[in-house]
């Protein structure tokens, strides 16, 4: 049912996703002039805040989280702002929270950003509070479940109260500019798609890199691990982007059709093909930084940085493999997507038959540059100037578009904004359907369950490297090397 919502309520109010994204993002909406202007927010969470204790809460967010230029009126946002305390455990509080929220006159968005144990009892307070209507959204953010049983009954509990088209599960890698980008960049040009195929591609690289370490959130990412905290999410989003065959359009269900097919084609991973890592005691950017069982406090196996060498069992991509790699501690803040295309069928300067020359064409790169600037650069062989007396001389050139310079004076928006607006207007292309997070989850229990059998523990690696050297023997035993 097409809707936009004028009442957003959000769970985990007071937390830090909403401190940090949820409140700046709205605000900065709201400077632009893009919320609707009857809409209200109404935070809970359980902290015994009032109207006035969270508008300053939010007002504090808002200087530390939101530039100064983007902030507009912000009296006039906090003043849409309401708070209703609520234990999510105790059922009764659900009358007051429905209270607050009042009746909206077009319609509700709720934002579920709460530790995963307090899903099914959220869902059942709302329903007893009659906050589940036709003119409801329910919007949840990860992680949802820890594995496909744990998912799956997330799924169930959210479906019994509300359908599909009213859920929107948010992958925030999905509302980044540069990511929507690569499906311009695949589907509004013709120069990529009658490559983009085993024939002409050799191998894609994936990478995702981060500088930071634990952040804090100990015992959530000591539970979950690099695979279930980045692969089974955005990185497998990002790879079903590069790898999906054209949408019939830029629509909710064609886009995730196409998605779903390549999850549901990935190969299940062979026990050679994934390394782990977890960092010790290293240096970033001259900085050092300690060992992640020093910031844990304890021993753990849990793996900071995993690379896995992945198949999609297609026509497209039959023998094409997709590495994947990403890590806490690594040297730089990176997300990148590298293209390896194949070499020309046959070198004309390559100088047989004793003619002269000798020079040697490689093959074309397409790196996308996701993060932190975006950044698309093709790699093409040109003559080196020059009389050529020893014969040609070749090499490679970039082809570089910078979009920061090609878009200057165009607003840098935080991933959140697109995907709040999207969901206060109803429009799900950017979330992703159940299907895919099955799917998702599928192929990741495989690879853990690997480990166990195996019995495999991550490999150290000093903070500041690219990971453990077989992530590098990984790629190197194909004859790849990892873009850096
Ligand atoms: C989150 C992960 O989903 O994504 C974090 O839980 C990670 O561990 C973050 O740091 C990375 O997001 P971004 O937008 O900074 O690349």
């Amino acid at each position: 049912m097409s809707f936009t919502a004028d009442r957003l309520l959000l769970f985990g109010a007071t937390g830090d996703l909403s401190k940090r994204m949820l409140l700046p993002s709205l605000c900065a909406l709201a400077a632009d002039d893009l919320l609707p202007p009857s809409l209200e927010i109404i935070g809970t969470a359980r902290s015994d805040l009032d109207d006035q204790a969270f508008r300053q809460f939010a007002r504090e967010a808002l200087e530390k989280f939101l530039p100064a230029e983007r902030r507009g009126s912000v009296g006039a946002f906090l003043n849409r702002l309401h708070y209703q305390p609520l234990d999510a455990t105790q059922e009764d509080g659900f009358a007051a929270l429905a209270d607050k929220v009042g009746k909206p006159e077009q319609g509700l968005a709720i934002f579920l950003s709460t530790a995963p144990s307090l899903f099914e009892p959220t869902i059942h307070g709302l329903q007893k509070a009659g906050l589940t209507g036709d003119t409801v959204r329910m919007c949840l953010e990860k992680p949802l479940g820890t594995d496909l049983e744990t998912s799956r009954h997330i799924n169930d509990a959210v479906a019994s109260a509300f359908p599909e088209d009213r859920i929107f599960r948010i992958d925030h890698y999905l509302g980044k500019e540069t990511v929507q980008n690569l499906l311009a960049l695949r589907f509004a040009n013709i120069l990529f798609e009658p490559l983009w195929n085993a024939a002409h591609i050799d191998h894609v690289q994936i990478t995702v890199a981060e500088t930071v370490g634990l952040e804090g959130r100990v015992s959530f990412y000591d539970d979950a691990g690099a695979l279930r905290d980045m692969v089974q999410n955005h990185m497998l989003q990002l790879l079903s982007l590069v790898a999906m065959e054209p949408p019939s359009s830029f629509d909710a269900t064609a886009v995730r059709d196409e998605k779903v097919k390549v999850l549901r084609s990935l190969r299940r991973v062979g026990p050679d093909e994934t390394v782990t890592g977890q960092y010790r005691a290293g240096a970033i950017t001259g900085q050092a930084v300690p060992g992640y069982d020093d910031e844990l406090g304890k021993d753990s196996d849990t793996e900071t940085f995993v690379a896995i060498k992945s198949h999609i069992d297609n026509w497209r991509w039959k023998g094409v493999p997709f590495y994947l790699r990403t890590g806490k501690r690594l040297p730089e803040r990176v997300t990148e997507i590298v293209v390896q295309f194949r070499p020309v069928p046959h070198s004309i300067f390559a100088g047989s038959n004793g003619k002269k020359g000798g020079a040697k064409a490689e093959p074309n790169r397409l790196v996308i540059g996701i993060q932190p600037e975006e950044n698309i650069t093709l790699s093409l062989m040109a003559k080196v100037p020059g009389l050529d007396r020893g014969g040609i001389r070749l090499r490679p050139v970039p082809l570089n578009i910078a979009m920061q310079n090609a878009f200057a004076g165009k607003e840098r928006r935080i991933a959140y904004e697109r995907l709040l607006l999207d969901l206060i207007e109803g429009d799900q292309t950017l979330f992703v359907r159940r299907d895919e997070v099955e799917a998702q989850w599928d192929w990741v229990d495989a690879i853990r369950a690997s480990w166990e059998d195996q019995g495999a523990t991550p490999k150290n690696y000093t903070a500041g490297s690219w990971g453990p050297s077989a992530a590098i023997a990984l790629a190197e035993r194909d004859g790849v090397t990892w873009h850096e």
